[in-house]
């Protein structure tokens, strides 16, 4: 097998659909064995016979053996984890109950930082180690009822440094890629809205909205040898959309 991740043992989650189903592909395509990891009941169907699936909800408490598990199981190894899933959230934080709050950070945050840990053993073993997780540009902007979601992106981004810190010496690299306005499941109803997207096209310096596939060749970038020296970095996707103030 050839490609840029040929050899390698790879997890990506939200990978249903949208930019994690994209980068699932993209891995596969790249010559990884990928695990794509997403909801119960989502589309975990891909043509692809070196994507393996798992459904779990990554929220729940014993989310990370399931997915570290199935990986050793089928690959006997992991050299990248790809944590993309991500729910979007909108209160203004004066309304925002406890729940919604924590349902955010439990999928966003929260899921992310229990699965690097259960991963940490296996890709300092790795001997190129790679965690990349999907931010966005909200981790560095915001907007109205964007509190949670925020807070959970700018939450990734500081994991991903620390991570980066602290796994450097094991040559595992730790990176966030910050995508902009993505035409995915997320934004699959704001965007059917012809007005709001051209918004939000015209946001973009490029004139257009992102695709899926945008976001999962930086993925792809951050977890192949072409990104071996770069760690610790939060590298938006975003079509220049956060160039002007
Ligand atoms: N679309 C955008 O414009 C945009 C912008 C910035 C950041 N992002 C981020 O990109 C990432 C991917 O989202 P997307 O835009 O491709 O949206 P999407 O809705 O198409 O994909 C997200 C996937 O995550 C899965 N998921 C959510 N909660 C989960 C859970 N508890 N357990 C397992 N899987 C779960 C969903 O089922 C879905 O398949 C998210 O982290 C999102 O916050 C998206």
């Amino acid at each position: 097998m050839t490609g840029r991740l040929a050899g390698k043992a790879a997890i990506v989650t939200g990978a249903a659909s949208g930019i994690g189903r994209a980068s699932a592909e993209l891995f596969a395509a790249e010559g990884a064995r990928v695990l794509a990891v997403d909801r119960p009941g989502s589309n975990l169907v891909f043509d692809d016979a070196s994507i393996q699936t798992l459904a779990v909800d990554l929220a729940s408490a014993d989310a990370p053996k399931q997915v570290i598990g199935k990986a050793l199981a089928a690959f006997g190894k992991l050299d990248i984890l790809y944590n993309n899933a991500g729910v979007a959230s909108n209160a203004l934080a004066a309304q925002m109950t406890d729940e919604a709050w924590d349902a955010t950070q439990d999928v966003n945050l929260k899921a992310v930082f229990r699965l690097c840990r259960e991963a940490i053993p296996h890709l300092v073993a790795s001997p190129a180690g790679r965690i990349v997780s999907t931010a966005s540009v909200m981790a560095n902007g915001t907007d109205y009822g964007l509190a949670a979601y925020c807070a959970s992106k700018a939450g990734v981004v500081g994991l991903m440094r620390t991570l980066a810190l602290e796994l450097g010496k094991h040559g595992v690299t730790a990176n966030a890629v910050l995508p902009g306005a993505i035409r995915t499941g997320m934004t699959a109803r704001s965007f059917a809205d012809p007005g709001i997207a051209d918004v939000w096209a015209k946001k973009s310096v490029l004139r257009r909205l992102g695709e899926p596939i945008d976001v999962a060749r930086v993925a792809l970038f951050l977890a192949s040898e072409d990104g071996g020296f770069v760690t610790g970095q939060a590298i938006a996707a975003d079509g220049g959309m956060t160039l002007r103030i």
